[in-house]
Order: C-alpha cells, then structure tokens, then sequence
C-alpha cells in the first residue's frame, strides 16, 4: 500500500529514499514526501501531490540533504489527497514520522492531543502518532522509550519509522500487523516497507515482527519485542536482484509480465514434479504430516487470487475430488464460520501481505483447521512466515498493480496442489501422471498464445470508446471471464461484468445491445454446446460477440461475432492459464488506446495493507 523508506548513513541519504520511494511507487502513489536532519537541530521537509517524480522536482529546486531521512508515498486512507494529508507528519519542529496502516483510534487521541496544546496540520491518524511521540520526547524520554510508550496508547494497524531532528543520531521504528524490514549495510543502516525499496543498497534483512521496535543506528540494530525485551531477529540474504523490477524494452510492466508468464509458469513447476508425481515436500516439511488429514479444503483470498481460488475449486472437486469452498477474505474475517474437521484453510496472495487474507489467516489459526497453507508469491512475506504449509509461486517481483503472472502462477501452484491431494487420495495414478504431463505443457501453449498479440490489437479499437462490457464463461473458465472483467476495468476503467453463461437468461440478457461488447470464453469442453446456446442467445438480441475460441467448437466469424481462434488441443485442466492471456492483452491494449496509466492506474495500489 504506502511505501515506507528510511536510512541513516555516513553520507547523504536523499539519493537513495528517493530512489526507494521509486522502487515502490508502484504500491501507493498519490502523494510522497521526504524528511532529512541535514544537522541536529533543523529539519528539511519537502512533499508533494502526485509520483515520486514530482518529489523530485521539488527536491531538485530545494534540495533536502543530510545524514538521516525518512520517506514516503502515500496511498490515502484519512483525508484527501493533499500535500497536507502527506508524509511525512512533524511535531514541535523535531519528531518527523511516517506510517502506513490505520490508527483506529485516533479521534480520541487527537481530542486528548488537542487539550494539551498541539495544533494539527492534517485531517490524517498519522499525525496524532507524531504528537504522541513528542509529548513523551518532551517529558525527557530517548525516541526509542518514547515510541515504544506510545505505540501502547495505538489500537490498529501500523508501520511507523520516526526521527528527532534534535538527536539525529537514531531511526526508530515499530509494527504490527503492517510489514516493515530492515536492510543492515556497513556503517549504514535503512528501513523498508519492502525489500524492493533497498536492493541497490542491501541483500541483508531482517524482519520485524509483530510488536517489534527497532533502535536502528549507523553501526547497530538494536530490536524489541512487543514486552520490551531485547530480541534478535534472524538475518536473511535476499537473492533478488535490484534489476528485477526494470521495465526493459516494454511499454508497460503489465505487458513485461504478461510476456513473462510461459517463464514464470515453469519455474512455478520446475523441481515439483518427480517422474509424474508431485512432491509433497514442494508445500513445506510438515505437508507428509497434514495432507494424508485433509478431507475438504476452504480458500480465502482477494481480488485475483480470489479467482485463483475459484478455479482451484473445479481442480480440487473435480480432479482431487474433494469438497471445497471458496470465498473473499474480507467477508470471511467477519463471518464467524463453521469448521468442518479435516479442513484445510489455504490463503492465496501474490503479496502476502493484504490486510484482509492476513487477518483471515490468523483468524483461521483460532478455528480449529487441520493447517493453515499458503500460496504466494513473496518469500518473506507475513503470509508466507505465519502459514504452516507453503508452496511460492515463481513470479518475480510483479510490479504492475493489475496482477498477470502472479495470477497464472498460482493457478499452476493450485493446479500441484490439486494432484498432491488427489495423489493422497488414491485417485488413479494414471489419471494423476496424465494431469502432470498436461500442467507441463502449459508454458509452451502460453508462448503461442503470446502469438496472438496483434491479432488481439486488433480487436482493442471495438472496445475503446465502450462504456461497458460483459464476459462470459462456463465451468472452469468462468472464473476467467471473471478475471477478464477485473483486468478490463482496473485498468481501461470501463464497466465490466462476468457472468457464468448460463445464468444470462436469468437478468443480465437484459443489457444485450449492439453497444454492450460480449466477450467469451469456449475452450472445446463439456459445456461446450452449452455455452453455444449462451451465445446465440446474446446474437439473437443484437450483441456483438467477440469469442475466444477451440479451433474445434465450429465457432465462425459471421456478422456480429468475431472469433479468434485459440492453439489446438488445449486440455480443460490447461485452459484455464491459457484463456487468461487472451483477456489479459485485451484489457492492455484497450487501456493503451484509451490513455490510461496501465501500471497505476487511479484509485488502486498493488499491495492493499490496510482493510
Ligand atoms: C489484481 O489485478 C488486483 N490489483 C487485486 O485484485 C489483487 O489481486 C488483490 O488486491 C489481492 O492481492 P494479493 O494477491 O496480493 O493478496
């Protein structure tokens, strides 16, 4: 969600918040702001509206240069984007702060604050914090004692990194439930958000756990546990490279990472499939223990992954035959939910780190599951540490805030998963070896479906100056259909809807114009015919029909229904990642002719942190 970076350092630091707000840009952007101690005593502020680059320009008229900084960018929760409304937050001159997450209660502190005297300068939680520190700084405690008093009166959500411009010889910083990492470096020393943020200055990290405060100096880390007590945190050498999240030759990151899927995908398979049987031990050291216990699974996850989930369902019920459920993770926290034993409760979360699948997590920690399991795409994520099964997808760093590859990555990911169980299960070791071949034949299919890029240009222009449009799927693909709407409207911003075909006839035929653009799904499977049916009902009433077809299920182009026509022989277990591809370049290239920002596109944020 926001970005948060810090650094204290023999040098000047600028370069690099700069740099790491950069790097996190992609996560929240409505706003940024830096806080330098350029000498003990004074603090240079500079913030903006707008990307890191208006930051910059800022900071290029009026340079901020010292030892010890902190920046951020800003993904708006309490008050509007306002340059007022960003952070950092100051107090009394000295206390400068930054804060991702939401402070629940802060109109009582801010109440409490305001009778003893302090003027706020922005409608956000976050400045009540600042206060709170410098009332406690004030009284005569060190930043450290003074932060760890006042994260005691928080109630929420937070990640929160502060300095005192009058002793800038420390950066103090405090968690829970809102990621934070620290980058240890020679003689210098930073903190993160995300371990993105300091590739270029670190490959080790540490991180903080809930509750954690951390005295972090130029020559030493000093962390805390939620009681106080000095603790040490494992240190961790990251194998990512700082380039990874370079956009290359590639307009957008969106379509980097669309083209980057038959890779990813392999990687994603690649070690986990022996001789036609999945390993058990890809899910961790305690799978061998858990999955012979599972009789039903429950996955809970967001947006995309949310539809990951749902195609999960047909591999799992149909392929593994296990009963499954399906749902979002901010209705599951709330919902009180009855646990069958035996279950398995599985997250799915590219980032690991959304507000709402994690407190699904540690809710279902309570609820008697047989394991919690996770599939993400983060290594060091919350997710990933507090699961007890855990199978990572191989994405690479995915950057454009519309998920692609994280998307198929999973559904390879939940494809293993589906042949690990029904391996368990004693489905017939056949069927099982069948499934695997066909899973790695999909990178190649993806490749050729990647082909059908200009093709697909050429359909963007029907969809450019359309204020709506509706998918359509059935079986396995109608998660996709939903998908495909997902794409088209988080980054083109036109209204799109998906419907499973057949529930057409039951209302939302009634939208069926020549304005309203259909776009189908039709792998050659089962429902086939079916979904044939669905689609001379939508011509019948005049709609325009765009399918992506099987070149076997006598689909034609004919007036008013445009097909292109998808690789042979794509399985019902494959046609789920390669149908995605299709929908996803759709949505690219219509956001491309409509001028939006496809990598951020407004209002959204790649990591939704906060609930
Ligand atoms: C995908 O295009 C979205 N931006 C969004 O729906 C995302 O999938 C959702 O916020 C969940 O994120 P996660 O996978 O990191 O948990």
């Amino acid at each position: 969600m926001c970005g948060i970076v810090g650094a204290i350092a023999p040098q000047d630091v600028s370069p690099v918040l700069v740099e790491g707000l950069r790097r996190l840009e992609y996560r929240g952007y409505d706003s940024t702001g830096v806080a330098v101690a350029p000498q003990a005593g004074t603090l240079c502020l500079r913030r903006a509206v707008g990307k890191v680059a208006m930051l910059q320009q800022r900071l290029d008229a009026a340079p901020c240069v010292g030892p010890i900084g902190i920046a951020h960018s800003r993904w708006a929760t309490h008050g509007g984007v306002t340059e007022a409304n960003a952070h950092p937050h100051v107090s009394g001159d000295r206390i400068a702060l930054i804060h991702n997450g939401i402070i629940e209660n802060y109109v009582e502190l801010r109440s409490e604050l305001v009778a003893k005297g302090y003027a706020f300068a922005s409608e956000t939680d976050t400045e009540v914090i600042a206060h709170l520190v410098h009332d406690h700084v004030k009284l005569g405690l060190d930043l450290t004692a003074a932060v760890q008093q006042a994260v005691r009166r928080l109630t929420g959500a937070y990640a929160i990194v502060v300095f005192d411009a009058q002793q800038p010889d420390r950066i103090v910083v405090a968690r829970i439930a809102s990621p934070l990492v620290v980058g240890l470096a020679e003689g210098a020393n930073y903190v993160a958000s995300d371990v993105q943020a300091l590739l270029p200055v670190t490959k080790r990290f540490q991180f903080l756990e809930e509750g954690d405060v951390a005295d972090i100096r130029r020559d030493s880390v000093t962390i805390f546990d939620a009681d106080g007590h000095p603790v040490q945190r494992p240190v961790h050498e990251s194998s990512l490279s700082a380039d990874a999240v370079e956009r290359g030759e590639y307009a957008h990151y969106m379509l980097k990472e669309i083209h980057e899927q038959p890779r990813a995908i392999a990687d994603t398979l690649s070690e986990r499939i022996v001789s036609d049987h999945v390993l058990e031990a890809a899910f961790g050291p305690r799978a061998a223990q858990v999955l012979p216990l599972v009789q039903q699974v429950h996955i809970v996850a967001c947006g995309t992954s949310y539809h990951a989930g749902l195609v999960a369902r047909y591999y799992l019920e149909q392929g593994a035959r296990i009963p499954c459920t399906v749902e979002v993770a901010s209705e599951y926290r709330y919902r009180n939910p009855v646990v069958m034993p035996g279950t398995l409760f599985l997250a799915i979360s590219q980032s690991g780190e959304t507000a709402d699948t994690l407190a699904a997590l540690r809710e279902a920690r309570k609820l008697g599951y047989v394991a919690t399991a996770a599939i993400c795409n983060v290594p060091e994520s919350s997710l990933v540490r507090e699961s007890d099964l855990v199978l990572m997808t191989r994405a690479g760093p995915e950057v454009g805030v519309a998920s692609t590859k994280a998307f198929t990555t999973q559904l390879a990911a939940l494809g293993l998963l589906g042949l690990a169980i029904a391996q368990r299960r004693g489905i017939d070791r056949r069927i099982v070896a069948l499934y695997t071949r066909q899973m790695r034949q999909v990178p190649e299919m993806v490749e050729h479906t990647l082909k059908l890029d200009a093709a697909i240009r050429g359909w963007a222009q029907a969809f450019s100056d359309k204020h709506h449009a509706l998918f359509l799927g059935r079986g396995p693909t109608w998660p996709i259909a939903m998908e495909g709407a997902l794409k088209l409207k988080e980054i083109s911003y036109i209204h799109a809807e998906a419907y499973a075909a057949g529930e057409l006839k039951h209302g939302p035929l009634a939208l069926v114009d020549h304005d309203m653009p259909v776009i189908a799904v039709a792998p050659n499977n089962t429902l086939l015919e079916k979904l044939k049916s669905n689609l001379q009902e939508v011509r019948a009433r005049g709609g325009r029909l765009f399918v992506f077809a099987d070149p076997n299920t006598g689909i034609e182009p004919s007036e008013g229904v445009d097909v292109i026509t998808m690789p042979d022989h794509i399985e019902p277990l494959q046609a789920p990642l390669v149908y995605t591809i299709p929908l996803q370049l759709l949505s690219y290239h219509v956001a491309v002719l409509r001028g939006t920002d496809v990598d951020q596109p407004r209002n959204l944020a790649k990591s939704v942190t906060v609930e």
